[in-house]
């Protein structure tokens, strides 16, 4: 196990993918509320940058597909976002439903009670966005959640600017399919674990990360019979789109 980094429990955790997005619209803070009340230990969110850099949670580098609205998010301000409908392209009742940044999920995550784990996704694969991820840390430290939070990429280069600027925040680099170097990938960045599908954490490759003391998370799993194989796999976290279905399935098994 590498040491120094805020390493969670060895028990199966269960994270909201874009909250619970498979019965709310993704990214939205009532996806997130639903979450929390659903039970899981965590959400998992995607954070882009706004032409006057606030910190925009959302998938797609374009508002396109889950707002009323069309372009892409760096070429907007916040004014112009914030008044969008961020929920009715997923069904006419989330109508209310608006765009929300990271300060707000921040400071809603330190709300009473609430101890969820907050993995956020640095969107900065297809776009990069200059300076997200000092902006992204300077926030986190705002809210005293360096413990609660992971900070999770496809592009390595972020995550290794990420590890150069905190030297324990929990890290994970995140993966499609089973590319080649990936375990050595996550040590040289100083990754301590690595987000990949099934097929990854299933594999030898997948054994041989835990092996070399990396955390497994899985994305996305919406079929609750994958539950008992990933036990098997040591899988740390398992993000879905249905997290109360599988906290109650977690719990039977
Ligand atoms: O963080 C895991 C997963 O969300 C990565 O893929 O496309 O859903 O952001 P995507
Ligand atoms: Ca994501």
């Amino acid at each position: 196990m590498q040491e120094g980094f805020a390493i969670r429990q060895a028990e199966i955790e269960i994270f909201g993918h874009r909250g619970a997005s498979g019965h709310f619209p993704e990214n939205t803070l009532i996806a997130f509320q639903e979450t929390r009340i659903a039970g899981a230990n965590g959400i998992e969110l995607d954070v882009q940058m706004s032409k006057d850099r606030q910190l925009i949670v959302m998938h797609d580098e374009t508002i396109d597909r889950t707002t009323n609205g069309s372009g892409y998010i760096k070429d907007m301000t916040y004014e112009i976002l914030k008044a969008l409908d961020a929920g009715s392209w997923f069904h006419s009742s989330f109508s209310n439903e608006k765009i929300i940044t990271l300060d707000e999920v921040l400071e809603w995550a330190t709300g009473e009670g609430n101890h969820l784990t907050i993995n956020i996704e640095l969107k900065n694969d297809q776009i990069f966005y200059d300076g997200l991820e000092e902006a992204v840390l300077n926030l986190v430290q705002q809210y005293h959640l360096e413990d609660r939070v992971i900070i999770s990429s496809f592009n390595p280069k972020s995550l290794q600017k990420v590890r150069s600027l905190h030297k324990t925040i929990d890290i994970g680099y995140l993966i499609e399919g089973k590319p080649p170097d990936t375990v050595e990938i996550a040590k040289q960045i100083g990754a301590n674990a690595i987000h990949c599908q099934e097929v990854f954490a299933l594999s030898e490759k997948g054994q041989t990360a835990r092996a070399e003391g990396l955390l497994l998370r899985v994305y996305t799993v919406n079929d609750t019979n994958a539950i008992e194989r990933l036990k098997h796999a040591e899988v740390s976290v398992i993000m879905t789109d249905y997290p109360a279905e599988f906290v109650k399935s977690s719990a039977k098994k």
